[in-house]
């Protein structure tokens, strides 16, 4: 995980540089700040998205063999093989994650590939943002598989997730909606009646999950705050 997220760190900063760079070399009489544009107008914006695609269907498997793996250990169900008892706990467990994966696919890619006619890239680039706690996330699931839920990596790294997810997933909403009023110079409360209704929808419908699990990472996090509490106590 921290290789990817510093690769990221790498690659992004390093792709301007040298688009910018670049474009000084070859077109020297351009300006700096047109030289800068350039390495900052992305093509990755989009060309990202391309990526995603494999990213989410392979993640939507991926999670499905978890359920695969975890009910070869469990007693399979009267009468249901071993597919359909992986399908039916992946269902009932990542239900919403699944909702979730197949909503970028078949929604948010082919408005960010088809329907923006390449405009809003600044947005597209913000919710890229939102994936900043994932690694957090993930480090927290391999550090229960190794069974170090007690150690203090353990809870620092919650506090990293607790702070990333809520500003990188819940407070990026209203950011955009900032950004955006000053843009145009609306105040901030003036622009979802600005932007089209279908916008509004989306943004709350993409917003409305990031809360509810927003809610459950603060309710575990909370559990894990009073029980080390009171393990001190005794
Ligand atoms: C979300 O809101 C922003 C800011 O108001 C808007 O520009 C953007 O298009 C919306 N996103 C979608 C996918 O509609």
């Amino acid at each position: 995980m921290w290789h990817v997220l510093l690769g990221g760190s790498l690659l992004f900063p390093g792709l301007y540089l040298l688009c910018s760079r670049c474009a000084r070399w070859a077109l020297p009489a351009w300006s700096e700040a047109d030289c800068s544009l350039i390495g900052a107008r992305h093509w990755l914006a989009t060309s990202y998205i391309w990526l995603i695609i494999p990213y989410m269907v392979y993640d939507t498997y991926a999670m499905y063999l978890r359920h695969w793996y975890r009910c070869q250990n469990k007693q399979t169900l009267a009468g249901k093989d071993h597919f359909a008892t992986a399908m039916d706990s992946f269902l009932r467990k990542d239900f919403l994650m699944l909702v979730h994966h197949t909503a970028i696919l078949t929604i948010l890619v082919p408005i960010a590939l088809f329907f923006r006619r390449d405009i809003g890239d600044f947005f597209v680039g913000c919710l890229y943002v939102a994936e900043m706690s994932t690694p957090f996330v993930s480090l927290g699931k391999v550090l229960i598989q190794l069974k170090l839920q007690n150690s203090l990596l353990y809870k620092v790294n919650g506090a990293l997730v607790l702070i990333t997810f809520f500003l990188c997933r819940i407070l990026l909403f209203p950011f955009m909606y900032n950004a955006y009023g000053q843009q145009y110079g609306i105040p901030f409360y003036k622009v979802p009646f600005y932007i089209p209704l279908q916008c509004n929808v989306i943004n709350a419908s993409m917003m409305a999950p990031q809360i509810y699990w927003f809610w459950l990472i603060c309710k575990k996090a909370l559990r894990l705050y009073t029980s080390s509490l009171s393990s001190k106590d005794r």
